[in-house]
């Protein structure tokens, strides 16, 4: 079966040039460095169009399928409007990514807005945009929802976010779908729902069910148990309530490959898997093949990202370890201090080098004893100004980004066929004070 990009360490396009340097979208990271600065966020374009053609290509079996890109992954207008340009629509949770993907060309209809505690201002702005679809967590939500629907004279459609309490084999605070979580109505709340829409909710369009397990999943079992959950409520609540049900979500969560013991599967792999079980499943409980959507966010954007530092202090304790310190930190990719996320590092300035490797922990310039990138890695001698490439940081790493220490969120660049762009600026000063305000009555004090 064909690999896909999820299943690599780099970006598809990555390769050392003459000079012993990484090259990236056929761009020298060294000349990147030097011309952009660092911490530097590069995105490769062609490894990001790939993953979308096949996801494509793997799912074309099935008549009706929309794959909606998580944007909590990287949400910016570039990346948006490329995945667009794929065919994908987006999931959104909060007003400021829709806000993102209106901008961005993202047609509303193929918009999906998610979360569990949507704002009523956000439900607002949300459906005088004429977004496509809402994925009712709660209660209060579609109470929220029915009444700005009626204000508007709409009649919104959704999917009800259900929790089918599967467990996966990730890490637990990236779990979703257990019973203890707080996505999503737990089954034995469901009938009182549909009662409650067919009732109470005339300005709700209840189109199917939608359900989201877990992220970094490398397994097919649970998305095979998914379906026959979904499909089984499905089915359940169609003929119950003889409702016009056509349409099911079954989220994201598709393993990327970080380290080498990562084994995830290929985008063909889960587009048979999920096929063949949602046609086995809709034949068994006798129900037309619904709409799917699919909610996939790191395993679309998380290869084609690279982030580069600059090394700067050395610290050798005799006996103990080696500190390598770089030019970001837990503010640019706060995963391995949030949940001991791993990841693979070189130094881009010495591929092929002869140097005696060292093993050191890379750590960043917060001021945090967690501030660590890198637990622990065999590099080249490394030394101040060597110019650091960590892989895989596409996803969660800028959309988790902050200012701690008052550090600037680094640039974005996209490079494609030996050209590169900036596709978001790197924050300056002025935009750190941006929103500071002193009060008139301490000016004289
Ligand atoms: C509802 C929902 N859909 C999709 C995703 C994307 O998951 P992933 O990035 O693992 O594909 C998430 C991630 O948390 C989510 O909560």
């Amino acid at each position: 079966m064909k690999n896909t990009a999820n299943q690599y360490l780099q970006p598809i396009t990555t390769k050392t040039n003459n000079k012993n340097h990484l090259e990236i979208g056929g761009c020298d990271l060294i000349n990147l460095a030097r011309e952009y600065k660092t911490p530097l966020y590069i995105i490769d374009e062609a490894t990001l169009r790939s993953i979308c053609k096949d996801y494509i290509r793997a799912f074309e079996k099935y008549e009706n399928v929309q794959f909606l890109y998580a944007s909590k992954a990287l949400c910016n207008m570039a990346v948006l409007n490329i995945v667009a340009s794929e065919n994908f629509g987006c999931d959104v949770v909060s007003e400021g990514e829709l806000y993102t993907a209106l901008k961005a060309g993202m047609k509303p209809e193929k918009i999906l807005f998610n979360g569990n505690n949507k704002t009523y201002e956000e439900l607002e702005y949300a459906v005088n945009s004429n977004v496509g679809r809402f994925s009712v967590d709660n209660l209060t939500e579609l109470t929220m929802l029915n009444e700005i629907a009626q204000k508007e004279n709409k009649i919104v459609s959704i999917l009800l976010r259900i929790n089918p309490k599967i467990e996966c084999h990730t890490h637990e605070y990236i779990k979703t779908g257990q019973e203890d979580s707080k996505f999503g109505f737990n089954m034995a709340e469901i009938d009182k729902v549909i009662e409650n829409i067919q009732n109470n909710f005339k300005n709700i369009d209840l189109k199917g069910l939608h359900a989201h397990i877990g992220s970094q999943i490398f397994e097919t079992e649970v998305f095979k148990d998914e379906i026959e959950i979904l499909i089984s409520e499905y089915e359940r609540i169609k003929n119950k309530y003889n409702l016009e049900f056509t349409e099911i979500n079954l989220g994201g969560g598709f393993g990327v490959k970080y380290t080498e013991n990562d084994e995830p599967l290929s985008i063909y792999e889960i587009g048979e898997v999920i096929v063949s079980t949602l046609k086995e499943k809709c034949e068994k409980y006798n129900i037309q093949n619904p709409k799917l959507y699919l909610e996939p966010g790191r395993s679309v954007i998380c290869t084609s990202g690279v982030t580069l530092y600059t090394v700067g202090n050395i610290k050798e304790i005799p006996n103990i370890r080696t500190y390598v310190s770089v030019d970001g930190g837990m503010s640019d990719n706060i995963r391995p201090a949030l949940y001991g996320a791993k990841y693979e590092a070189v130094l881009a300035n010495k591929m092929n080098s002869n140097e005696e490797l060292k093993n050191v922990k890379i750590v960043g310039k917060l001021c945090e004893s967690g501030d660590i990138l890198i637990e622990e890695i065999k590099l080249p001698n490394p030394k101040k100004d060597d110019i650091l490439c960590v892989f895989n940081t596409g996803a969660y790493n800028y959309s988790m980004s902050s200012n701690y220490n008052r550090i600037k969120k680094p640039a974005m660049i996209l490079v494609n066929n030996s050209q590169s762009d900036i596709i978001v600026n790197r924050e300056t000063f002025e935009d750190l004070v941006r929103n500071d305000v002193v009060p008139k009555r301490l000016e004289n004090k």
